[in-house]
């Protein structure tokens, strides 16, 4: 399969899947026990029909959104993700070019194999440090230093992997950091030898983010060790609030859910919130955020940012999370895919597959900027 004959998220997963060892695709493609919610993510779009407007005269397309603070060409980003180098060499710093070529926002995951200082170097685009909080509450200091210090615009604090999901997927195959395959997880590999050639020829795995702090690059620590052993699951609001006051910036949480959560994010001075389940990866059973955004927005739309994301793959799903009152979309698989399948290009082939789709799509909607989506042009089924 080539990058040309990629015209939507599926022929780039299928892309993907051809260039993979079978436990990373699946590592990428997988979410928590019976994948639940990872589908209702994307189904979730399909109770929703969009009712146009003709002649509105919408010659000229303006899809730019300002949320938290940043003005972003296009009102999707793409969301913070773990471990980009493992699904093609140029990892994080290809998905930093390409969203600075199309002038929009992304994440350096805490578990990212690039320093959130490089990124800063190849992306003029506003850039997020997605967190985790640590028992060692001196390390969060140092990393929030190290953030401000690299000019990170937006701290993104991650509240919905207090513990690690369940990913079944994972755990037939082995997949772990480091590598603990299975005898079928790896003949798996054998037969990607393209890609353990890229990936032997290339920089060795790290992680920029924690070296110094955690020795998991080096493998003395597994990431479900890091996530058990380092991570503080008595996380409470009063630490999150200390936290926002220390950063003093642009803060938003990643995987709020419910309006008392909400309420509390305002409280405590956040600017931002994601509603998100983290791609279905760990409560499984849990609401969708395009099924849960309206009673968010009325809640509390008008005092912060509420933003969503979980299966987005078309222009369409865009449309109609913005007719419902979020500021801007996340995207996650949608840009990993053609990571895995192409790098840079591939990142950058899906970010103008996306682009084009919104702008024909606002056409045909009869609305010339994001403003003129509202909940009139939706019905529910
Ligand atoms: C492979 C993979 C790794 C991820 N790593 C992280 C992470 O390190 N931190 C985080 O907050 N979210 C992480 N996420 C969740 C995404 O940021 C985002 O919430 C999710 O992918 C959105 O769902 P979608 O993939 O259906 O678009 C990850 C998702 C995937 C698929």
């Amino acid at each position: 399969m080539r990058l040309k004959s990629c015209h939507s998220f599926h022929d780039f997963r299928r892309m993907a899947q051809q260039r993979l060892p079978g436990p990373i695709f699946d590592y990428i493609d997988g979410a928590a026990d019976d994948e639940v919610t990872y589908r209702r993510n994307t189904t979730a779009f399909e109770t929703c029909q969009l009712v146009p407007n003709v002649l509105r005269g919408v010659g000229e397309i303006d899809m730019s959104v300002t949320v938290m603070g940043q003005r972003l060409a296009m009102p999707v980003y793409c969301s913070p993700t773990a471990l980009q180098r493992l699904f093609h060499h140029q990892g994080e710093r290809a998905v930093a070019a390409a969203a600075g070529k199309f002038g929009t926002m992304f994440g350096v995951s805490s578990l990212g194999t690039v320093s959130l200082e490089e990124a800063r170097r190849i992306s003029g685009s506003p850039q997020v440090y997605q967190f985790y909080f640590h028992k060692d509450r001196g390390l969060n200091r140092a990393m929030m230093a190290r953030a401000k210090q690299a000019g990170i615009e937006v701290m993104m604090l991650t509240v919905d992997s207090i513990t690690g999901g369940n990913r079944e997927r994972d755990k037939r195959t082995g997949f772990s950091i480091p590598f603990r395959l299975t005898p079928a997880g790896m003949m798996q590999f054998a037969l990607k030898p393209a890609w353990a050639i890229n990936y032997l020829t290339h920089e060795g795995f790290k992680l920029p983010q924690l070296d110094g702090h955690v020795d998991m690059g080096g493998g003395a620590l597994s990431i479900s060790r890091y996530f058990t052993e380092m991570l503080d699951p008595s996380l409470s609001w009063d630490d999150v609030a200390a936290m926002v006051r220390e950063w003093g910036g642009q803060f938003c949480l990643k995987g709020v859910m419910s309006v008392e959560d909400a309420k509390r994010a305002v409280e405590i001075g956040c600017t931002g919130i994601i509603l998100s389940n983290h791609g279905g990866r760990q409560l499984d059973g849990s609401r969708s955020a395009f099924d849960q955004l309206a009673e968010i927005v009325d809640a509390v739309g008008d005092r912060i940012d509420v933003i969503m994301d979980g299966g987005v793959q078309r222009g369409t799903h865009v449309l109609k999370a913005l007719s419902l009152g979020a500021k801007a979309v996340g995207l996650g698989r949608y840009y990993l895919f053609p990571l895995a399948a192409a790098g840079q290009a591939g990142v950058e082939r899906a970010l103008e597959l996306m682009r084009s789709e919104i702008e024909r799509d606002m056409r045909l909607m009869g609305c010339a900027s994001i403003d003129r989506l509202t909940r009139a042009n939706l019905r529910f089924s």
